[in-house]
């Protein structure tokens, strides 16, 4: 595991995401009232982009095509893709998967992600 800097702490506010491209990963990083953390970018339904999504409840990211919505902490899916209405059929071939996350840190005024 490596780390890598993303960017600096004053460029993403509490409350905000943004996606990095880091080590030939595209990785999002959101900052939470409790720290910064870091998911894949892509929706692991049908590859949405995430950080065009927003954040809900303070620790949930919701993809903006369907809606799917995942915990930014663990990656884990709260709920499945359930827009527009009839996507539930796709959802027999795309099983609900969790979003791959990644450890960060903070030193001085950078954030910094580990990849494999
Ligand atoms: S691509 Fe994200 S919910 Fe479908």
């Amino acid at each position: 595991m490596t780390q890598h800097v993303v960017c600096e702490v004053d460029e993403l506010p509490v409350g905000k995401m943004k996606a990095f491209t880091v080590a030939g990963e595209t990785l999002v990083v959101y900052h939470l009232d409790d720290g910064f953390f870091a998911t894949q970018a892509s929706c692991t339904h049908l590859f949405g982009p995430l950080a065009k999504g927003k954040i809900v409840d303070g620790c949930k990211v919701q993809c903006p095509l369907h809606r799917a919505r995942f915990d930014i902490r663990t990656g884990e899916v709260i709920d499945w893709a359930n827009f527009p209405p009839g996507i539930q059929l796709l959802n027999a071939v795309r099983a609900q998967k969790a979003l791959k996350t990644y450890k960060t840190s903070v030193k001085g005024n950078q954030v910094r992600v580990k990849i494999d």
